[in-house]
This record gives C-alpha cells, structure tokens and sequence, in this order.
C-alpha cells in the first residue's frame, strides 16, 4: 500500500518543514516538497503535524507486582498507546527467582503473542544471577536483540538487587554491548524507615511517599553512576523525580560519562500533596518512587530541556483503583506501586511543555521518539521521520481540544492521573509501518500488527527489519 501524507509541517528532533511524505510499502521512501507521485491514498495535513511515531522505553503491560497483576495486557496497554501517538514501546520482561533469561523471555513473548497493535521489544530485568540466570546467559542476550539489563536498587525482598548483582551485570554489559537500567533508589534504608512508620501506626498512602525521601533516590543514582563508571558500562537511570538525583545525572554528563536519565510524565504534574488526598484517593498516585515536593517540577523541565535528562517515558504500570490498589487501604505497603499513563504522554508534554513554552517542538520530538529510539537500539528505522524509516508516523492536530479522562481513555484503569485536565493538541492519524492504526477516534487496526523488534547493541544503528512472528 502507498500512502502520500501531504503538506504537513514534518517535525523531527532537529527540523521542522512543511513537506510531503510518501511511504511505500512499510518504509518512508521520499520526503520532498510538492511530490509528483502516485499514491494509493493521500491525506492532507495541512496544517496539521507530522511526527515521527512515540517510543516508550519504560511501560509494565501483564507485570505480576504487588500481589497482583497489571491491568493493560499487550492488547489494551498498546491500544492505548497507538491512541495516544505510540508506536513502539519497550516493556520489562522480568526475571522471576530460580528463572532463567530464556524462560522469563519465552513467558514475555507468550503474553503479546497475537495482542500487539504496535511493535515492541523487551529490556530483561535482571533479578537473581544465582539460581537462575547466569552472567554467560546475560551476556548472550544482545545477541538476541535484548540490548538493555534493567535493575532494581529498591523493592527490598522483592525485585531488589544486591551491589554485587548490579556490579555483574555491569561489567558483563560492558563487554556484551547492553544498556544498564536502575531503578535507583536505597531499598535497605526505605525498608527500615517503612518498618518505623508501619510501627508508629503510620498506614496512609502519604506515607508511601514519606518512607522514600528524594535523598535516598539521590544517594542510589550516584551509586550506580560510579558503579558504571569503574565496570565501563553505560548507565540509564530510569524514573528521575527529583533535584537529588537529576544533580548526579548532570554532573556525570558534564564530565563526558555515558549516562542518561529519564523523568516519567507524571512527575511533572503529580506532587506529594495528592497522596494524603481523602477517602484513599491518594492510593491512585502510589508509585515509586514517588511524586515529590512541587518546586521539582522545575527542576524536570530545566533538565529535559538542558539535556540532563535525554528522554520521557510513562513507567505504565496500571492497577485498578477499585479492587486492586484497595489491597492496601489498611496499609499503605500493600498498595500496588504503579499508575497509567500510556496514551496520555504526548499530549501532556505537547500541551504543557510546547504549547506553554517550556521546550521546543523538536525538542518534544526527540525526548519522546529520537533519544528513546537512539538509546535503545532502534535508531534510525524508527525515532525520526527519514528516508528508509519506519513509517511510525503520527499525523497531529495541533488545535485539536481534549479533555483527559478514565471515561474517554483505552487503557483498562478505572482512573486517569491527569483526570479533567484540558490540552489542545491531539494526534489525529496514528501510522504504523504505513499501516493506519488509529483514524478520527477510532481503531482501524487489529491486534497481531505489530511486531517483535530484535535491537540493535548500545550506540549500533537497527538495520533489521523489525520480525513478522515473536521468537
Ligand atoms: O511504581 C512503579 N514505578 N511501578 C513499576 C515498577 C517500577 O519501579 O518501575
Ligand atoms: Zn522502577
Ligand atoms: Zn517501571
């Protein structure tokens, strides 16, 4: 199928030019202005946007957490990514205790088999390198397209490593070509004040966020980035709320390391104060780690735009409010960590970071699409709008009002972060390797589109086409 997306301004992480695009097949084969070609369908989007299809680096579709499970399987978590101008995500396969790498993949690969809307590839979350994975297993991973170890400093007794564990996986993806992912935060320190607070009779959800100070996010961040720095591995912290740790993340890139960082949307609109909302509304922002004093809020938007931070993720990790997050209305440690948030990031980054003047348009390009693609491997087949790319392609109507809201959403959370909150922007034609996913509100596509992406090692292009069956 031809398809020529005509007049649009094509925005990319360094260029914005009205232009025509013709896609051919799968692939973007000519950019030019006024094209003399035939094509099977046109659109015309003047006026409108075109952008390159969103990259989510960090989302938890089907994640057993918490005592539960996650909400968004692969069918309604990328539903509700292809809805909000995501085209391609990568989701946590996580390791379970006594599992090998292979087992914990072949369990990842079974939960999208036949559900994907849109493509997608797995970082492997490294929980044990005893029982089950081993560090010649770890290292063959790139080589099966799984280019990125994600572990976590925190959730003691859960998913937590201990150093010796994170220093392995680092010096083994030093040599292996991997990206190594924290979820930087001191476990041993929060689990104790956790303990003091349970004893004190402290069991609201505010003190989700009181056990887990911004100190004990700073104080893991710096660990890992001097960690990398003696195993020689390159370092992507996820989920960065706060000056501590956005302060390291800074230094570090100043001084020419290979470390990165992202901040989740949620960051920069949900503070502290919502936890001790009433009648257990506070569970809903329960994450980790969690909303932080407001004044950090600014501190998130210098640093995305001053490049201490490289990217935006969601960190889509959804539970139901009612029957799920309700675990733990006697204690706040049996609240699920985790929120939605997949469909809504483009539009709340679009709206209140460009429309209101915090960042650039390209700037918004890059941190949601470039830097995600080009960090994880994906780079340039999908992140940009280029000749031989992906046709990942959002076609987004700039003056387009929405109102964000859990009745209106895809994602299958009965509520919404942002709820009631109006943006003007919104993506209109959502393409995906030039098939039409999302048309006017309405889904084109069915679930088995979207593909697999084996990615490329850390700083090589992704010349392979992503694969027609999971494997
Ligand atoms: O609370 C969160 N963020 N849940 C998902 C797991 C993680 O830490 O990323
Ligand atoms: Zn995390
Ligand atoms: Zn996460």
């Amino acid at each position: 199928m031809s398809l020529l997306i005509k007049g649009g301004l094509v925005v990319t992480a360094a260029d914005a030019t009205v232009a025509d695009v013709f896609v051919d097949d799968e692939r973007i084969s000519l950019i030019g202005v006024d094209l003399d070609v035939q094509a099977e369908r046109t659109i015309d989007a003047a006026g409108k946007y075109v952008l390159p299809g969103c990259i989510d680096p960090h989302t938890h579709l089907d994640m057993p957490f918490g005592g539960t499970v996650t909400i968004d399987d692969f069918e309604s978590g990328q539903i509700s990514a292809a809805f909000g101008g995501t085209t391609c995500h990568v989701d946590f396969c996580i390791q379970g205790q006594g599992q090998t790498f292979a087992q914990a993949l072949e369990i990842w690969h079974a939960k999208a088999n036949g559900k994907t809307l849109i493509d997608y590839g797995f970082h492997i979350a490294v929980t044990d390198l005893h029982d089950g994975g081993s560090l010649e297993e770890l290292e063959s991973l790139p080589e099966q397209g799984i280019t990125s170890y994600k572990l976590f400093m925190a959730y003691k007794n859960v998913l937590q490593v201990d150093d010796e564990t994170l220093f392995q996986a680092m010096e083994v993806a030093a040599g292996s070509g991997a990206l190594v992912m924290v979820h930087a935060e001191n476990g041993d320190a929060i689990d104790v004040l956790v303990k003091q607070a349970l004893a004190a009779g402290h069991t609201e959800p505010r003190y989700h966020a009181a056990t887990r100070p911004p100190e004990l996010e700073g104080e893991a961040t710096n660990r890992a980035i001097q960690l990398a720095r003696i195993a020689g591995c390159p370092l992507y912290v996820v989920h960065v709320t706060c000056k501590e740790a956005v302060d390291p993340i800074r230094r570090a890139r100043e001084q020419g390391w290979r470390v990165w960082g992202e901040t989740c949307t949620q960051y920069f609109f949900v503070d502290e104060t919502f936890l001790a909302r009433p009648s257990f509304e506070g569970a809903k922002f329960v994450y980790s780690p969690p909303a932080r004093a407001k004044w950090n809020q600014d501190v998130l938007w210098n640093a995305v735009r001053t490049d201490a931070l490289s990217a935006i993720s969601t960190d889509h990790c959804s539970f139901l409010w009612d029957g799920q997050k309700t675990l733990g209305k006697d204690d706040f440690t049996k609240i699920p960590n985790g929120g939605p948030g997949l469909e809504d990031r483009l539009k709340m980054i679009h709206h209140f970071g460009v429309n209101e003047g915090r960042i650039s348009l390209n700037r918004m390009v890059d941190l949601l699409a470039t830097q995600p693609a080009k960090l994880f491997g994906l780079y340039p087949r999908k992140g940009t709008i280029a000749v031989g790319s992906d046709a990942d392609i959002v076609v987004f109507d700039p003056q387009k009002r929405e109102t964000l809201s859990a009745s209106r959403h895809h994602s299958k959370c009965d509520y919404n972060l942002y709820e009631g909150t109006e943006v003007t922007g919104a993506p209109e034609i959502v393409l995906l390797r030039g098939k039409v996913l999302v048309e006017n509100g309405e889904l084109v596509a069915s679930p088995g589109v979207g593909r697999f992406v084996r990615r490329a090692k850390f700083g090589e292009p992704l010349a392979a086409p992503a694969e027609a069956v999971a494997s």
